[in-house]
């Protein structure tokens, strides 16, 4: 049976961190989804469609087994719609295992058959975050080497 997991969040915008995630995870699984979610009561700096293509070029061709797609409302309707096995997520701080195990709990309570598999990233990435490159970014701070090249043009031609 092929093994599928989704990898869900915001990707606003796609960083660095997310592609090491995607890289190991798709090596896990016969099939990774990277989903990202559609919130319509969020005002997104990068629109869904934006999101989507940037991670799409993103990719390395070792990630063949990789595609992107984008879901709303609950995460474990579309988990289950998508027949996944798993769930990934990444972990960088102590902070992020907070935020993390009460929404693995609530999803294992709403799929108790879909697993989260939780990745601790990379050290050398752990400072890195879509809200902490947002703000830098929009105060003029440098954030090359945070996020891939085409990600930062992107986010040029935005302002
Ligand atoms: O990248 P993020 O913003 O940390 O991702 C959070 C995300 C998208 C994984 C989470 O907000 C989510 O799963 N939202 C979908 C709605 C849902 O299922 N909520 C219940 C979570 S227990």
């Amino acid at each position: 049976m092929s093994r599928r997991a989704i990898y869900p969040g915001s990707f606003d915008p796609p960083t660095c961190g997310h592609l090491d995630l995607i890289e190991r995870a798709s090596r896990l699984f016969d099939e990774l989804v990277v989903a990202i979610i559609v919130n319509p009561n969020k005002q997104p700096f990068l629109s869904v469609a934006e999101r989507t293509q940037l991670l799409q070029e993103a990719l390395p061709a070792s990630c063949a087994n990789v595609t992107v797609e984008s879901f709303t409302g609950l995460l474990m309707d579309y988990a289950q719609r998508r027949q996944a096995q798993a769930l990934i997520r990444g972990l960088r701080t102590s902070a992020d295992y907070e935020y993390e195990l009460p929404m693995i709990l609530m999803n294992r309570h709403l799929a108790p058959h879909i697993e989260t598999v939780l990745l601790a990233g990379d050290p050398a990435l752990a400072h890195i975050s879509s809200s902490l490159v947002k703000e830098v970014f929009k105060l003029g701070g440098s954030v090359t080497g945070l996020v891939p090249a085409h990600v930062l043009a992107a986010m040029q031609d935005k302002l």
